[in-house]
């Protein structure tokens, strides 16, 4: 990404703040998705941060969000919020995207964003299966799955146990419409788009992995769209045309790292169509390495390949900006002092900067549409500013203990 000072050596007057300018400016074009002009190729991936009390998001929230936008961000994501049904949350400490109070806090965000020359994008939930009976916030609230499974953490080895019944069709119809509500409040709240979450093996996710779903019906394995179809269709009713819907998907779920759902392009193309009519704008392309080639005999991602495959939009995602992955176990440096250390679960201690050189020539590739960044951003809220700029001095490495405060 930099001048290296051997580019220098050979220009007679050296201009690094152009050159630097000139190696990301593919980054720095606009782009318009369903009538949506983003300033930028840089997003913020959803992060849930669990600053949250019985629900409601805390204040600093606004600010938060805020701060990534004017630190140069064309689109901020919020973190996964769940939809108003009573088994959509497993904890309290995710923020609801329904009630009063916390729409109250959500609903200030928007402008924040947009007031600091962002875009912004509430994403929609529902954790299903993920549920075990007494979770808070609706302990008696049955856990809404497939097929009853519940997926042990990753690196357990067990099989999927039982966790509950198969999820009734109504029981299925009232998750759509939940959606569809929370996707409507956010337009009305002025919300530039949905980022709706069938990845990392939360409900809808949970639908299209046969190792959850051994349904046999309308909804089971011969069908595995269809759920998600549902509430892409439904959402799409709710917001009408020229509101734009994202949704993310990945092969690896929080229960298996390793997990795929297509093994070869045609299946991803087969999975692709039906979503598509159903009224999805842009696939944000979930993985933990953005370089790893998705399938043999091209070097094209998961967001490459999807974008090849159905020629809709397509965001890229994983340790952009970063030496290590999510989940890559975190070697500390050797000064970093023990600070407190969230409930983060499997997630690496740190993570150093890293080129943005191979990014960049597959967006300018054409690979993908956007960019998005997750811990970098966390841990450098001026990341897209500091870039482009070409002030990686100032570039933070992510640590886990940056996720205590809502800096
Ligand atoms: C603390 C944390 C919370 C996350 N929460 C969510 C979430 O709420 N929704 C989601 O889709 N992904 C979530 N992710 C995954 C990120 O959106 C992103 O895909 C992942 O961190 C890889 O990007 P990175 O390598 O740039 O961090 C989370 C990641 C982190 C680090």
């Amino acid at each position: 990404m930099p001048a290296s000072p051997a580019d220098c050596r050979q220009t007679e007057v050296c201009d690094r703040p152009r050159q630097i300018e000139a190696a990301i400016a593919p980054l720095f074009e606009p782009f318009t998705v369903n009538g949506l002009t983003l300033p930028n190729r840089i997003a913020m991936a959803p992060m849930g941060r669990h600053f949250s009390r019985d629900g409601r998001p805390s204040d600093d929230y606004v600010a938060y969000y805020a701060r990534r936008a004017a630190g140069g961000v064309g689109l901020v994501t919020s973190e996964a919020t769940p939809v108003p049904h009573p088994a959509a949350a497993h904890a309290p400490t995710y923020s609801a995207y329904h009630g009063e109070g916390p729409l109250s806090v959500w609903g200030r965000v928007p402008a924040a964003v947009q007031g600091a020359g962002g875009k912004y994008m509430q994403q929609l939930f529902h954790v299903g299966g993920l549920r075990r009976a007494g979770d808070l916030p609706h302990p008696d609230a049955p856990a809404v799955s497939p097929s009853g499974l519940y997926q042990p953490a990753t690196g357990t080895g067990e099989p999927p146990q039982l966790n509950g019944r198969p999820a009734t069709e109504s029981e299925l119809a009232d998750v759509v419409t939940a959606f569809g509500q929370a996707a409507a409040d956010a337009q009305r709240l002025g919300c530039d788009g949905v980022n709706l979450h069938a990845a990392h093996g939360y409900l809808l996710d949970q639908f299209l992995w046969p190792t959850l779903n051994r349904r046999e019906d309308g909804h089971g394995r011969a069908h595995p769209t269809r759920l998600a179809e549902e509430v892409v269709r439904e959402v799409r009713r709710r917001v009408g045309p020229a509101f734009p819907i994202f949704l993310r998907i990945s092969q690896w779920k929080q229960q298996d790292y390793a997990a795929r759902l297509w093994e070869e392009p045609k299946a991803l193309e087969a999975f692709l169509r039906p979503l598509i009519d159903a009224g999805v704008d842009l696939f944000d392309c979930s993985t933990r390495r953005f370089w790893t080639p998705e399938f043999q005999g091209s070097d094209l991602n998961l967001a490459g390949w999807v974008k090849k495959l159905s020629g809709v939009p397509t965001m890229t995602v994983g340790s952009v900006g970063l030496d290590r992955d999510l989940f890559e176990a975190g070697v500390r440096r050797p000064e970093a002092d023990d600070g407190p250390s969230p409930n983060t679960g499997g997630l690496g201690d740190f993570a150093g900067p890293a080129s943005l050189d191979r990014v960049v020539a597959m967006l300018e590739r054409s690979d993908f549409d956007l960019v998005a960044v997750g811990r970098a951003l966390i841990s450098n809220p001026n990341w897209a500013n500091d870039i482009r700029a070409g002030a990686t001095d100032r570039i933070r490495a992510f640590e886990k203990v940056h996720l205590a405060s809502l800096e």
